[in-house]
Formats: structure tokens, sequence, C-alpha cells
């Protein structure tokens, strides 16, 4: 094993000592606090809203409606729909109607309920296939088709002529992000006449700008800063948003600071999803397995409003046939707006869904033609070289091979492959099976947006160092990546950096940190910032010291020239200020440029690509339907590691959150009612089911990464399900094709109908 310098996490010791202040956290003077009136309907027409009996509570400072609201009353990222409070109907269960603030937090929860409104129920839409039948209610305005994109590869009009067909359809689930800290967050009236908001949010430039929108505010007015965050998985942008709004008005409206936190229970029915997808695979293949065509139609749930849909399936399209050289290809994917809740960014972002059905769909053709899994995938992965289906030439080395030929020598894969399954048929119930999935997946936004981040480098006279940077950690370690990053470069330690909270008003506008580009973006921009401080340092040294600039370099917290240590780097930045030097740096970094024809929906959709892959080892009760999974291999190419334990830390976590979702996780909606509204219902991975886990990397540094490093938050967790779908077909010859893989598809196939679940907060319409 390679050794990595310095293992540290800078935000480790308040995380683990408890000093770290997350959004509820916070509890300024004369503070109040804000409750929501949710609809707890799917789909109804606002006749009347009754406000007066809230008024009138004890404790209550105001009650606003969308009435009140002075700038726009939609926001979102591509369709400025989804309304802060809704004004002329509800078009999901969770939707905000009214809010209220009021001195304790039981008064503003009791004066919510104390709100009446009046309803004309319209019909609910409750799957995507029921939004597309002609003469169904409408969600919004026009049309429920919310998003169309497709992939039109190889010249013919039909597939060219196949002896091995198979058609197949799979099913994904709703999933909820789960992390752990629920949305939170305050809002204080500025002095200036603003608003400044401080909570737990992902990406605080969309919020800004919804903000700003709503208030009717220039961003300049807005400022938005982020707490430590218990997690976000992609889950904390619109669901933040609301709430950011909500707080902000009702601390306009009272002129005194508002707090506003979920209850589980109102993050479980508010906030947005994992889109459900139904995947229908056409696929040919020659007698050997050798791939020739594949008709992709996939259609997945938007709920309620467009959010990221639009770039959510976008990646799914371009993905969509995994990482394999396919000659003819037609995909189409779509999204409707149905009446459950809205769906969109959640780690994978659209490849969790694809990857299922491809990597399973590439196992039935294994299975069909006589081959083992990975002799399928060897002989049609990528290579260098080759070309995706949207018309590009993947850049640089293709390293999925290696990978898949990684995690299989790890576990041996080829001969517990035949082993399990000649044991299908003997008596013992508990079973062995091994499974294997792989992946390539683009970095970074892609041709969805404009990608470019920065970071700012601040060395202070002391020679410590503040780092501040427009893409935001939200608990996966862009912190420690990007600190890293600027430790390497100036030759110091990661414990002279500390990393600041991401603020609006002191970083450029840096995109959402979604994507997996954190670390390629901040730790790009924090490159560039720190190079122009060395630069700096280092010519200082030469007027100084006599010479010239690259005689110099810094290292181990000092100053050197060959061998001899001429100052420390506490020393230098002394000398540095003394000499009137800024040592303050902005870096900025931009993606090379991605282009898209959406018609035939070619281009070169990202400027580059990782590679991975997965193994997982299960035993299924076949009694019962229990699966436990007992090792997962996991190999990921990702450019460049640039903090080891981190990296190992996505791929735990990535690990555990890809087996929830392919064993346990679902979120039911039954007729748009949530019939899950909190955690002992909705079944996460806990640590004792966690796996043995062994993580491997490939490096590769990427010529097109200023660092060399590229992505890996998500890869890590997209394969894990498909490689424990075909784990347990491995050892029991049963193949699930919708997940998750609960007891009942183990045991019988299908799964069983819902009954006594709890409805708590729903009010049953017709
Ligand atoms: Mo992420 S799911 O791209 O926030």
């Amino acid at each position: 094993m390679k050794s990595y310098p310095e293992n540290r996490r800078v935000d480790g010791i308040g995380k683990v000592t408890g000093k770290a202040v997350f959004a509820a956290d916070q509890s300024p003077g004369h503070v109040l606090y804000g409750a929501v009136k949710r609809a707890g309907i799917p789909h109804a027409r606002i006749v009347r809203i009754d406000v007066e009996k809230a008024r009138e509570c004890p404790g209550v400072r105001a009650v606003l409606t969308a009435d009140d609201i002075a700038g726009v009353h939609g926001f979102g990222i591509l369709v400025p729909h989804q309304r802060v409070l809704a004004d002329d109907k509800v078009r999901y269960f969770g939707d905000g109607i009214a809010i209220v603030a009021a001195d304790t937090e039981e008064q503003a929860r009791f004066a919510a309920e104390q709100i009446e409104i009046e309803y004309e129920a319209l019909p609910t839409l409750s799957s995507p296939e029921e939004a597309l039948k002609s003469g169904a209610p409408l969600v919004h305005e026009r049309s429920n088709l919310a998003v169309e994109h497709r992939v039109h590869h190889g010249e013919s009009e039909r597939p060219p002529d196949a002896p091995v067909m198979l058609e197949r359809t799979y099913r994904t689930q709703h999933a909820e992000h789960s992390y752990m800290e629920p949305e939170a967050i305050v809002a204080w009236p500025a002095e200036h006449g603003g608003i400044i908001v401080k909570g737990s949010v992902q990406n605080l430039f969309s919020t800004r700008r919804s903000l700003a929108a709503v208030l009717d505010l220039p961003l300049n007015k807005v400022q938005i800063i982020q707490t430590t965050l218990g997690g976000s998985f992609g889950g904390k942008d619109e669901a933040m948003t609301l709430l950011a709004c909500r707080a902000a008005l009702l601390a306009l409206a009272t002129g005194r600071p508002v707090k506003m936190v979920n209850s589980r229970e109102e993050s479980f029915i508010e906030s947005y999803k994992r889109h459900p997808y139904r995947l229908h695979y056409e696929l040919g293949a020659d007698k050997s397995g050798e791939l020739r065509s594949m008709q992709i139609d996939v259609l997945a749930d938007a709920g309620a409003y467009a959010s990221t849909s639009q770039f959510v399936t976008w990646r799914s399209t371009v993905q969509a046939t995994g990482p394999y050289r396919v000659p003819w290809v037609r995909t189409r994917v779509r999204a409707a707006f149905t009446n459950n809740n809205y769906t969109g960014a959640m780690r994978g972002f659209g490849s969790p869904q694809v990857n299922f059905a491809i990597e399973s769909l590439m196992d039935e053709l294994a299975e069909e033609i006589g081959k083992s899994p990975l002799e399928i995938r060897r002989l049609n992965a990528y290579r260098d070289g080759d070309f995706t289906p949207t018309g590009q030439q993947l850049p640089g080395k293709v390293t999925v091979i290696e990978a898949l030929e990684g995690v299989a020598r790890a576990c041996d894969y080829e001969k517990k492959w035949a082993e399990n399954r000649a044991r299908q048929k003997e008596t013992n119930p508990i079973k062995r099976g091994i499974g294997l999935a792989c992946s390539y997946r683009g970095v970074s936004l892609g041709a969805e947006g404009i990608d470019a981040a920065g970071t700012l480098v601040a060395i202070q006279t002391d020679g410590s160092v503040t780092v501040s940077s427009g893409v935001t950690d939200m608990g996966q370690g862009a912190q420690t990546a990007i600190s890293a990053v600027v430790a390497e470069v100036l030759g110091i330690s990661l414990s002279r950096i500390r990393f600041l909270n991401t603020d609006t008003d002191r970083v450029p506008d840096s995109g959402p940190t979604v994507a997996s580009r954190a670390t390629i973006m901040g730790g790009g921009a924090a490159h560039e910032a720190s190079m122009t401080l060395k630069k700096r340092l280092l010519e200082l040294a030469a007027r100084v010291y006599g010479g010239d600039g690259s005689d110099f370099r810094l290292e181990n917290n000092a100053l050197w020239r060959r061998q001899e240590r001429l100052a420390s780097f506490d020393e230098l930045a002394g000398k540095a200020f003394a000499n009137g030097l800024s040592l303050m740096a902005l870096g900025w970094h931009k993606t090379p440029k991605t282009t898209w024809h959406e018609e035939h929906g070619q281009g070169t959709a990202y400027f580059t690509y990782v590679y991975g892959a997965n193994a997982a080892e299960v035993e299924v009760d076949t009694e019962t339907g229990q699966v436990r999974v007992l090792d997962v291999w996991a190999c990921h190419e990702v450019g460049k590691v640039v903090s080891y334990p981190q990296a190992c830390g996505q791929v735990y976590g990535g690990v555990v959150m890809g087996m929830g979702y392919g064993l346990f996780e679902e979120y039911y909606q039954e007729r748009g009612i949530p019939r899950i509204q909190n955690f002992d219902e909705y079944t996460l991975a806990t640590a004792l089911d966690a796996p043995q886990i062994h993580a491997s990397f490939l490096e590769n540094p990427d010529a097109l990464s200023p660092i060399g490093a590229k992505s890996l938050g998500e890869p890590a967790t997209e394969i894990c399900a498909p490689a424990i779908v075909n784990a347990i077909f491995n050892a029991t010859g049963r193949r699930i094709r919708e997940l998750p893989a609960s007891l009942e598809r183990v045991l019988l196939g299908r799964q069983l109908r819902r009954h006594g679940v709890r409805t708590s907060l729903a009010k049953e319409t017709p």
C-alpha cells in the first residue's frame, strides 16, 4: 500500500468534542421561532386561507401567506415554479401554505395548527405513467411531461440484427437522503435593510439567488453563511431554499431573528427524494456476448416540481449504457410531474438507477450466453480511445477494466462465482453469493452548466493560514481535501490551516457543490491561489537571499535552498508582511469546454470521466429472504488521491449508502400520501449491517485537472446495489429487478402489500 501524507481531518476535533455549531445550536438573543402550516393533502385548489385564529394565539408575532411575499413567489434552478408558500394550489402533501413566528417553538407550532384552509380537492397523480396518460389532470399549467432527453447513436434506422436479444424492465424506488441533521436555519434582518441567514445550506449561491428574488433585494444585501453541516447528500438545496425564504420573510416582518428547524417528520414529508425510475432495456448481442445494440426507455417520477430533474435525468441519459461499447443506441429518458414529493439531487444524481439496470442486465446477458459476468464485462467494457454513445472519445487512460480486474482478483471472483452457482441446489438454506458491478461517470457538472469555482487562501503574518472556498463542506470532507492541496503547495502542515465556513459575502459564486466537484473545483482553485502565493514568497526569497526564485523551495514548514534551511514559514510570512506583500490570493478554476446537442443527444458531455468497480459477497437465508452483506471490494480510479483517509471515508460511507438503497430503503407514498414519515419505518443500513469494506484506488493523474484529482463522492455509492443484487442471483438463482431487494422480494419474488403503516399526518382524500 502506498503511503500518503498527514491523515488528520481538519474539522474532526469540533465534531468529536461536540464543539461544532450546527444550525439548530444557534440561539441568538431576541430570537423568534417559525413554524409552517403544511397542506396535508396531495392535490387541491386553495379556496380560502383563514389565519385569524392563529393571529390571536399567545406569543404570535406574525402570520404570513403567499400574499405577503414582496418579490416572486416561485423559485427553481430551471423552472421557477416551486412556491415558497402555495398560492393557487397544492401540488403535494408537503407544500407549505402559511408561516407563523412566535416567542416559543411550541407557540409557533400550536398557532400554525389553528390556520384553517378550505380546499377543493383535485384528483391525485401517483405515478408518472398515470401522469402521461391523455386527459390526465395537470400538476402545472402545461403538460405533465417535465423532461425528455434522447441519445441517437448509430446510423441505421433499425438496430443491427443480433442473434441474442434480451428485453428487461427494472424499477427503482423513492429514497430519502437521511442526513443526520434535519434542515435548520436562523435569519436576521440586517442593518443595511437586507437579510443574513446562517444554516445548514449545501448550495449557498442558489439559495441566495432565490432568496433575493423572493425578497426583492439585490444579491449584495442577501448574505448566506454556512454552519457546520450534519450531512446533505444532495438534499440541502431546494429544501433549504424553502426554509431560508420562510425564515427571512418572518424576520423582515417582525424585525427579529427567526429560527426554523424541521422536525424529522417535517423533513420526511417536505424534502425531495431520489427519483424512482422505470427502466426498459432491449439489448442485442452476438453469440459471444458482444453488444450490438441497446434501446433504452426510462421514465422517472419528478413529483410536484421540476427541481433538478432536467439535470438528474440528463446524467442518466449520458450514462445509461454503462461503461460499454455499444455500436447502436437509442435512449429516451423522460420525467413526469405527479403529486408525489418532488425529486431532485441525491448522491449519484441519476446514476444509481441506470447503474442498477445496466449492471443487472449485463449479468442477465452473461447468464443467457453462458459466460461469467466478469468475462462479459471484460469483453464489452470501454478501452482507451473508445467512443461513448454521445459521440465523445474518452479522454486519457480508460481504467474500468483495471478496476474490475482489481476487485475480481481481490475477492477471488471467478472461483467463488462458479462454486456458489454449483451450490444453489444444495439443501443448506444459507447460500453464498458474489456479485460484480462497474461504472463510468462524468466528472463535475459537464454540459449541465457553467463550471467554475474560486478559493481564497490567506497567509497570516505569523504563518498560519486561512482558506475559504465557494464550494462547501457538508460532511464529505471538502475542508480537508482542499486544505491538503494548500498544504502541499506551500509545504506546510495541515494543522496550520483553518478552513472557514463558506460565506457568500466573502467568496465568489462558485456554483453548486454537487456532482462530486468540490475537490477538483475547490481544490483546483486552491492550487492556483497557493501557487500565486508561493511564487510571491519565492521571489521575496530571491530578493532577500540573492539568486533566482527557482533556487528556493517551500517544504516542511520552512524555506529551503538546496539542503539549507533559510527560514521557518512563520519568519518568511513575517518578512513578506514587512516588505508590503499581499499574502492573500483568490484562485479560480474553470473546467475545459463541454458541448451538448439536445436533439440527438450528442456532444462532449463531460470533460473527463472516472471509473470504478464493486464486488459484493453476501449470505442469503433462503428461508427468510434475509441478505447479509459480508464483504465489499471497491476499486475507484480517482485521478489522484488527495487525502487518503477522506478517500476511504467516501468509499466506506458510499458502500453502506448503496447497500441501504439496494436492500432496505424505500420512501413509500400511497396516492400522494407519505406512508413513511420517520426512521422507525424508513429502514436505513446501520453500522451493524456494514460489511467489511476493502477500498482501493487507481491513480492516474488527469491532465485536465490542475491537481490531477477527479471525483469520488458519488462514484463510491452508485454501484453497490447492483453488485449486491447480482450476488443474490449468484446465491439463489433469483433475479431481483426492483429495488429494494427486500425480504419479500428475495423470498417470494414480489413485494407484499403494505398494511397498517402509520398515517398520523394524513387526511385521506378521494
Ligand atoms: Mo449532488 S446529488 O450532485 O448534490
